[in-house]
């Protein structure tokens, strides 16, 4: 078993995968990305790659932003992905990531007149977060790049130096994770994932306009609780303040999973301890993302090797 990747229409060890040194997309940040979990089932043997559709449709939406023209369909990247993580000898969970980006190697910022390429690759992850034990988070003296700088609702490279500014500013503050704002003040997403607040009962989530990703995990978590705990979620603007008093309060995002925040600014949320409505969530979510719930079928890809 191996990384892996697909690149310039080749399968190779991750080790043969070049790049020159004057790519665009290193020098400016002219690409988007994907990150996937090809979660292994034991039992079944197989892996599932969770939601990829819906990945792929987010990365060619990002495409369209940064003017690329990929000329592979959904279902050509969900295929060729397929026998990547195949042809890997991975029998674990594994993590995909897809990377689409202005090749030409070229000086001079724009987005015309360059050429385009993708590549994908197959390799494992650590846990991101501390999902069991919950995580400490600090409000972000760096506020979220908005819509007219660079859309957020692309997960464009350039737009992640926004992100490892406050995460390296949470880390060395000795936190796990920031939480952005936007430039209103409203509460966004953290560095790397959405947030959710409980409050009165109700599930939260700031919406769209407040400059956020719209996670893939976000989507699947509204669902699991309406479909399956019967709690409707409210997408609206967030206040700074409404974290300091929510009952609940956790993260979603594909590297991060479900992840229970306990603390925000030096404060206990809740209880301080994991919530009910967070660890019926967190159960719910990581045997659904095995791929074995017949209701949820339109989200598996399922990969035998
Ligand atoms: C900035 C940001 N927000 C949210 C998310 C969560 O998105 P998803 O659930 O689709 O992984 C991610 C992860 O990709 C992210 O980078």
């Amino acid at each position: 078993m191996a990384d892996y990747a697909f690149f310039h229409k080749k399968f190779l060890p991750l080790s043969e995968a070049k790049i020159g040194i004057l790519t665009h997309a290193l020098h400016y940040g002219t690409a988007c990305f994907e990150g996937i979990r090809g979660n292994w089932d034991r039992e079944q043997n197989r892996f599932c790659l969770f939601r990829i559709q819906d990945h792929y449709k987010r990365m060619l939406q990002g495409c369209r932003i940064l003017k690329m023209n990929l000329q592979y369909s959904v279902d050509e990247l969900c295929r060729l992905t397929g026998e990547l993580v195949e042809r890997s000898g991975y029998r674990e969970d594994v993590y995909i990531r897809p990377l689409a980006y202005k090749s030409s190697e070229a000086v001079g910022v724009r987005l015309h007149n360059l050429e385009d390429d993708f590549f994908v690759i197959v390799t494992t992850l650590p846990p991101y977060l501390d999902t069991e034990k919950g995580v400490r988070c600090c409000t972000s003296s760096w506020r979220r790049v908005d819509d007219t700088m660079i859309p957020p609702r692309g997960k464009i490279c350039g737009i992640y130096v926004n992100s490892a500014l406050a995460k390296t500013e949470a880390w060395e503050n000795g936190f796990d994770e920031a939480i952005l704002l936007t430039q209103n003040g409203h509460v966004s997403e953290g560095s790397g994932e959405n947030i959710f607040l409980v409050l009165g009962g109700k599930l939260i989530t700031p919406p769209s306009s407040d400059d956020i990703l719209l996670g893939i995990t976000r989507d699947t978590v509204i669902k699991l609780a309406k479909n399956e705990l019967g709690i409707d979620t409210l997408e609206r603007q967030v206040d700074r303040s409404e974290l300091y008093l929510a009952e609940e309060c956790f993260f979603t995002g594909t590297a991060a999973n479900i992840a229970p925040i306990l603390e925000i600014d030096h404060r206990p949320v809740g209880t301080g301890k994991i919530g009910t409505i967070t660890a019926k969530l967190q159960k719910l979510y990581a045997t659904v993302i095995l791929g074995r719930n017949p209701k949820y079928t339109e989200w598996y890809y399922l990969v035998s090797p």
